[in-house]
Parts: structure tokens; sequence; C-alpha cells
């Protein structure tokens, strides 16, 4: 078995925080027909980031016509609160901050209950050992490559220490997803250091066709995991 046999495939998840909020329901499903695995959902609290997007009921209405996984990105201070909202809402995956809470352990217990994935997340200025105990309990690690709060930033290569820990020393098998900057190019740094799951906001939605791009961006990525004696 090769090294990239044990890794996940390869996922897009476009992030609907770059997509026009008048049009959402049309917004998804133009995603959706371009290609999208997972439909990327930023909840923000005002607290935990300073900007404040959307909640329960517009994740719910998301639901209602999303043919796809809806991976919702919580943002906020206190995750454990919402957990049952967003699970009535529809929400499959369902990530928090390791750094929101004081201890990760009952969230995780309490989104597994409630029948999600679970997903656990950290700012590019969080020690990514701060994830070593949680690790066998978690489906997801979400490595944010930039800091948390508002689509268009500039992606920051130095988070992918952070995925070849995950991928290489710790042996995580698990989706390894990373978010902020993603486009047609750091798709494949990020694919190479081993990350499978790619968040992508302003680069597909500001695309003229975001079947083109994805299909570019999972070129890339096949690609760069590929071992290099294998191309
Ligand atoms: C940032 C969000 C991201 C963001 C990604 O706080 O978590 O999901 O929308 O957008 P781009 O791809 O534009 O960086
Ligand atoms: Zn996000």
């Amino acid at each position: 078995m090769t090294e990239a046999d044990t890794i996940p495939p390869i996922l897009i998840s476009p992030s609907l925080l770059s997509a026009d909020f008048t049009r959402l329901g049309e917004e998804l499903r133009r995603m959706e027909d371009a290609g999208a695995d997972w439909l990327h959902v930023d909840v923000m609290d005002g607290h935990f980031v300073p900007n404040l997007t959307i909640g329960p009921p517009v994740v719910k209405s998301l639901a209602r016509v999303a043919r796809r996984p809806l991976d919702v990105h919580l943002m906020i201070t206190d995750p454990l609160r919402y957990a049952e909202a967003y699970a009535a809402a529809g929400a499959q995956v369902l990530t928090f901050h390791v750094e929101a809470v004081a201890d990760p352990g009952p969230v995780i217990e309490r989104f597994r209950a409630l029948g999600m994935k679970v997903g656990l997340s950290l700012n590019p200025d969080i020690d990514v050992r701060r994830l070593e105990p949680w690790l066998d309990h978690v489906d997801l690690v979400l490595v944010m490559s930039v800091f948390a709060g508002f689509g268009g930033q500039k992606f920051m290569p130095q988070v992918l220490d952070k995925v070849r820990w995950l991928r290489e020393e710790q042996r995580f098998t698990k989706h390894i997803e990373i978010d902020g900057g993603i486009d047609g190019e750091t798709v494949a740094l990020a694919a190479r250091a081993g990350a499978n799951a790619f968040v992508s906001g302003s680069y597909l939605f500001g695309s003229a066709d975001p079947a083109e791009a994805m299909r570019r961006m999972r070129a890339a990525a096949e690609a760069a995991r590929v071992p290099a004696e294998a191309r």
C-alpha cells in the first residue's frame, strides 16, 4: 500500500461566504453543477472573529436545497451551546476551533452524539500540537491558511508545516481540509503537504467558469499528491 492509498479522496468545498447573498440558493446550485463535493458554510459570531455572518435559519434553508453535504465551519466562542441548532438545521460536517474552548472533549462528544461528522480547526497562530489528544476522536482537521474572519485574504504557506505534521508525523489518515486563499496554484502546495479537502471562496466565485476552475484545482491537487517516482 502506498502513502497515497491511505489519504482520503480530493474534495472541493466552495465557501458560500463569497456568494451573492441575495441569491444564495442559485449560487449553491451553480457550485454543485460545477462539481463541488461539499459546500462550505462560514458561521461567524462577531465575538470569536470580528465579522458576523449567518446562523441556523440560513443553514436550514441551504440544507433544504443542497444536494451535497454542508461543511459548516463554526467561528464562534460557544460551539457547545449551538451544536443542536446546527445539527437540526442540517449540518453534516460541523467544525469548531480548538482555541475557542477550554475543553474540546465534550464538544466533540456532543457533535458526534447529534450524528454529525466532527471537525477541529485552528488559526495560523495556534500550535498544532494542541490537536494531538483529539486526533483519534475527530473526522477532520481544518487548517486555517489565513486568520479566520474574512474571505479574499492571502494564503499563508507557513501553515503547511501543520499539514505535514499531521500527515507525516501523526499519520493522520482522515480529512485534512485547508481554508483561506486557496486557488489553482496554492491548492497544489496544500495537496503536496498532505491536504485532501480544499475550501475556496473568492477564487471559485470570482471565476467566470467555476467548473473549469474546479477541474483545474482537482488536476493540480492530483498531480501534486502523486509521489514523484510514480509520475
Ligand atoms: C475565512 C473563512 C473562509 C473564507 C475562504 O474566515 O473561513 O472559508 O471564506 O475564502 P477565500 O477562499 O476567499 O480565502
Ligand atoms: Zn471557512
